[in-house]
């Protein structure tokens, strides 16, 4: 069946089944690999995209649930200046290692400070429990969050 949505801020229009996941439409259907799938089973937030401004697990919704919704992968984030203020202390802090988690975890960031103006240490570790790294052991992910309150990074 014909199934329209926004991606990226363009309308589109794909033929799919009401039950496939949004994560292979967006990697599939229109080659947008930056969301990657870890666990498929919404536990490592590999394949977190923004639909309708509020971050989920795209391994977990149907196309169903995507009909009319507009959704923000990594490549269209990557070119807003709050993405860029988040790149770059990862980048400074060591944080980005084989790369895998970090789409989502750079999408959770942002939505972290949504939350708090200056998230303590505690609150880091809640905001991004949902996502899973295998290679930094976090404590580098930490710092470049610790190293986004120093600057006064804020959410817009
Ligand atoms: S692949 Fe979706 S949460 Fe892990
Ligand atoms: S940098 Fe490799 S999984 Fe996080």
């Amino acid at each position: 069946m014909k199934i329209d949505f926004i991606l990226n801020g363009n309308a589109v229009s794909i033929e799919s089944t009401y039950t496939r996941r949004l994560l292979d439409v967006i990697r599939e259907d229109f080659d947008l690999t930056g969301t990657k799938e870890g666990c498929a089973e919404g536990e490592c937030g590999a394949c977190l995209v923004f639909m309708d401004d509020l971050l989920v697990n795209s391994c977990m919704v149907p196309m169903a649930n995507a009909v009319g919704k507009s959704v923000v992968t990594i490549e269209s984030f990557a070119q807003t200046e709050a993405y860029k203020s988040i790149e770059n202390a990862f980048m400074s802090s060591g944080a980005v290692q084989c790369g895998y988690c970090t789409p989502g975890m750079v999408m959770a960031v942002y939505e972290l400070f949504k939350k708090y103006d200056a998230p303590t240490l505690q609150q880091v570790k809640e905001g991004l429990s949902g996502n899973l790294c295998r290679c930094t052991g976090y404590q580098m992910i930490f710092e470049a969050v610790a190293m986004l309150v120093k600057e006064g990074y804020r959410y817009d």
